[in-house]
C-alpha cells in the first residue's frame, strides 16, 4: 500500500448522530487517522422504516464516502449493519466493519441469566440479529425491547427530559422486574442516554456499548490491509475529523462539540438515492 493509502480518511456513517459515539471510540483508539463522518439526519431514523429504505441510503452513503476518497468504512449503526452490510460488503471495493449489539458480552458477563437489549424495532426483526441470538445468547433469557421514541429524541437534543425518563422508564422497568442486570445498548444512539438510564436502573444493570470494540476491529482491518495511518501523524488539525449531515447539521456539531471537544464545522451534503428522490427533489 502507498503512503497516500494510509493517509486516507476513514469513513463513519450512522442514521443521524448516534455513531458519534463510535467516532469517539476510533478517535480514542486510532487517534492518527482522519474520519469523514456522514450523518443521514434528514432521513433519521432508520429504525421504523422498510428494509430496503435503510438499504438503499447505506449502499449510497457508501458510495459517497468511497467517493470522498474514503480507504474503509464503519457503518456505525446497528439498523444499516442489521439491513444491509452483506449487500454494501459486496458492492463496495474498500474494508467495511459493522456493528452489532453485544449479545455476546452480556450472556458472559449476566450472573441472573437475564438480559435486556433496546435496540430499533428494525434490528430485532432482522434475521442477522436473530442469528445472533441463537449463536451467542448462551442460554441466557434476552428481554428484546424496541426502543421506540428514544432516536428522535436524541436527534432533537434531548437526552434528559421528564418526557424521555417516562418512556425509558417504561422501557427499563419491566427488565428490572424481571430480574435483569445487564443492558445491551444495541443503537449507536443510546451511550448518548447513559446518565438517564442510570438515573433509572441505579447500578442494579451492567451497560453494555460496543464502541471500544467496533474500533479495535477497525485497527484490526486498517492493519491487515495494510492502511493504517502512520502513527507519528500529527492529527491535531482542523481538517482532522470532518463533519457532513444530510440535515441541517446544527445539532451534530453540538453533540460533537460536546462529546468529543471538537470545534469542527458540519457541511451540509446532499446524497441522493433511489428511494429518497422525490424528498431531495422537493428541497432543490
Ligand atoms: N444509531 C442507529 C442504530 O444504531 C439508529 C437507527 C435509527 O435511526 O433508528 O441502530
Amino acid at each position: 500500500m502507498t503512503s497516500s493509502s494510509r493517509d486516507a480518511p476513514v469513513g463513519i456513517f450512522d442514521s443521524g448522530l448516534g455513531g458519534l459515539s463510535v467516532l469517539r471510540a476510533v478517535r480514542a483508539q486510532l487517534p492518527a487517522e482522519r474520519v469523514i463522518y456522514v450523518a443521514d439526519s434528514r432521513h433519521a431514523p432508520y429504525g421504523e422504516r422498510d428494509d430496503d429504505f435503510i438499504a438503499d441510503r447505506t449502499l449510497a452513503i457508501g458510495e459517497w464516502l468511497v467517493s470522498q476518497g474514503a480507504k474503509a468504512l464503519v457503518v456505525a449503526c446497528n439498523t444499516a449493519t442489521a439491513q444491509s452490510i452483506a449487500l454494501v460488503r459486496e458492492r463496495l471495493a474498500i474494508p467495511l466493519v459493522g456493528v452489532e449489539p453485544g449479545v455476546k458480552p452480556a450472556a458472559l458477563g449476566s450472573k441472573s441469566r437475564v438480559a435486556g437489549v433496546l435496540a430499533t424495532q428494525s434490528t430485532l426483526r432482522s434475521a442477522r440479529f436473530q442469528a445472533l441470538l441463537e449463536r451467542h445468547a448462551a442460554g441466557c433469557r434476552m428481554l428484546c425491547q424496541p426502543g421506540l421514541g428514544l432516536v428522535q429524541a436524541i436527534e432533537r437534543g434531548d437526552v434528559g427530559s421528564p418526557e424521555l425518563l417516562a418512556l425509558l422508564r417504561g422501557y427499563l422497568q419491566p427488565m428490572l422486574d424481571a430480574g435483569a442486570d445487564t443492558l445491551v445498548l444495541g443503537c449507536t444512539h443510546y451511550p448518548f442516554l447513559d446518565a438517564a438510564i442510570r438515573s433509572i436502573v441505579g447500578d442494579r444493570m451492567t451497560l453494555i456499548d460496543t464502541g471500544v470494540a467496533v474500533a479495535r476491529q477497525l485497527q484490526r482491518v486498517l492493519d491487515d490491509h495494510g492502511v493504517r495511518a502512520d502513527a507519528t501523524a500529527d492529527r491535531a488539525t482542523p481538517d482532522a475529523v470532518r463533519l457532513c449531515s444530510t440535515g441541517d447539521g446544527a445539532q451534530l456539531r453540538a453533540l460533537a462539540a460536546a462529546l468529543l471537544q471538537l470545534d469542527a464545522p458540519a457541511e451540509q451534503v446532499r446524497i441522493p438515492s433511489r428511494r429518497t428522490a422525490d424528498i431531495d427533489a422537493d428541497a432543490a
